[in-house]
């Protein structure tokens, strides 16, 4: 069975309470269960969330070396961290850069990502089903 992590960065532990205009009104945890139940028995799936950067780095580099695939979420690091950006070229486990809004229709400085060209690919703009796609893409690889 393939082992897929998803990984939210800073503020995606408000996803339903933030913004819900943008990001919506579903909870992070509810969605997740969801997931867990509908690749069973494809992809052991897990989660992580952390608001601090190298907490984030951390927990990549624990497991980088072992999964098969990582969804990101870097939140607003995406467009400012080259340690994270280090990180991803560092481990060996592909990760797919994934925002649940359109970033490229929001504010000039959401346009950049510093994560995009050591990412395997990006999913932006269809809400928390980013999150699916992203699985389903490392499933057919
Ligand atoms: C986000 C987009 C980022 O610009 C923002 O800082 C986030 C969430 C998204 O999922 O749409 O925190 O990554």
């Amino acid at each position: 069975m393939m082992k897929i992590a998803i990984i939210n960065g800073p503020n995606l532990n408000l996803l339903g309470v933030r913004e819900p205009a943008i990001y919506g009104n579903t909870a992070f945890d509810g969605f997740f269960a969801g997931l867990q139940e509908k690749y069973a028995g494809v992809a052991e799936l897990t989660y992580f969330q952390s608001n601090h950067e190298g907490a984030l780095i951390d927990h990549m580099q624990s497991i980088g070396f072992d999964y098969d695939g990582i969804v990101l979420n870097a939140g607003a690091y995406t467009h400012t961290s080259v340690a994270i950006a280090d990180c991803i070229s560092a481990i060996c486990t592909p990760v797919i850069e994934v925002h649940i809004s359109n970033v490229h229709s929001r504010e000039s400085f959401r346009h950049h990502s510093m994560i995009s060209a050591v990412c395997k690919g990006v999913i932006a703009g269809f809400g928390l089903d980013s999150y699916r796609l992203a699985i389903e893409a490392l499933i057919s690889r």
